[in-house]
């Protein structure tokens, strides 16, 4: 007989980086892709785990179906941490953020699976117990600690004792986020090989500060404080050639009065921060900007979301 014990999970999209704050910083979007998990059978651990996976929405055709899947894969990972036996399971993704453009579409995938599968096996885990699972998976926490917890955060983790503090970032509604994603990809593996390996003190100086600053701006609303720390020395110089149409795109969202233009995530897309007044404006002359360096893009006015990942369905 099938366990219909199922649960739905929707997780944000995130951006991270925020300029600065490489690896270390990152904020929710309120676009979201949600993963149901129905468990199809009792476990039997003679037979190799079941898996159907059924993909709705945003460029669906391009996710895997297999056990290659990244949700399945944390699913797995979920259980085999805890030295539990991996349910058969049926998957559902509906998608509504895009792949391979700077907006944790992975992060996404990995905290579905590992709170999908919390949630399957009674809930054992804390939301930072999941954390540190989501942590491993990805490599690094910008995208899934605030994927898992909304809002922005920021990732410290402890020299001695290798623990993560997350410490959320208070975000004020005054600044707005805009995103504008172009139709070209760039995956994270090519936007992370151009990085070099060691940076300098001078290099390290300058953007430690600025994060600090971008911290107490974006709490405090402080316009002419982003305007400064929203520039970066660690990560962005490298990757601008791998995002064609970039200084164009720049140059037309500073003229139209942004406080500043970074690389969302890995990239490609881009982030331009404004007031809420010159926000539709700004959107604008960025999409135009794009479209005449010869790149079609979405460009929106985001907001900043405040839950995170949300099991929305438990039966
Ligand atoms: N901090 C990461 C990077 C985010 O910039 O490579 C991408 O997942």
């Amino acid at each position: 007989m099938p366990n219909l014990t199922s649960v739905t999970v929707r997780v944000p999209a995130t951006t991270a980086n925020l300029g600065p704050g490489f690896d270390c910083l990152g904020a929710a979007l309120t676009r979201y892709n949600q993963f149901q998990f129905t468990a199809l059978s009792p476990v039997d651990e003679a037979q190799p785990p079941i898996l159907k996976i059924d993909v709705e929405g945003l460029e669906a055709d391009r996710v895997q179906r297999d056990d290659r899947n990244l949700a399945y894969k944390a699913f797995c990972y979920f259980f085999r941490k805890r030295h539990q036996p991996i349910p058969a399971v049926h998957i559902t993704l509906k998608l509504g953020v895009p792949l391979a453009r700077g907006l944790g579409s992975s992060a996404t995938a990995i905290i579905g699976g590992l709170v999908g599968a919390n949630a399957l096996a009674g809930s054992p885990l804390t939301p930072l117990q999941l954390l540190d699972f989501a942590i491993a998976l990805e490599g690094h926490p910008d995208n899934v600690a605030p994927a898992l917890l909304g809002g922005c955060q920021l990732s410290v983790r402890d020299q001695t004792t290798q623990a993560w503090t997350i410490c959320p970032i208070h975000w004020s509604a005054d600044i707005v986020p805009i995103v504008a994603i172009p139709d070209f990809e760039l995956s994270t593996q090519a936007a992370r090989s151009v990085l070099p390996q060691q940076c300098s003190y001078s290099d390290a100086i300058f953007n430690l500060s600025h994060v600090g600053l971008l911290i107490k701006g974006l709490e405090a609303g402080r316009e002419n404080w982003i305007q400064t720390a929203l520039q970066d020395r660690l990560h962005q110089p490298y990757r601008l050639a791998l995002i064609p149409g970039f200084a164009e795109v720049f140059e037309a969202a500073m003229e139209s009065g942004a406080l500043g233009l970074v690389i969302s995530g890995a990239g490609p897309t881009l982030l331009a921060l404004s007031s809420a007044e010159t926000a539709q404006h700004t959107a604008h002359q960025m999409q135009s900007a794009w479209r005449d360096a010869g790149v079609n893009a979405q460009v929106d006015l985001a907001h900043i979301d405040s839950k995170g990942a949300v099991v929305e369905a438990f039966e």
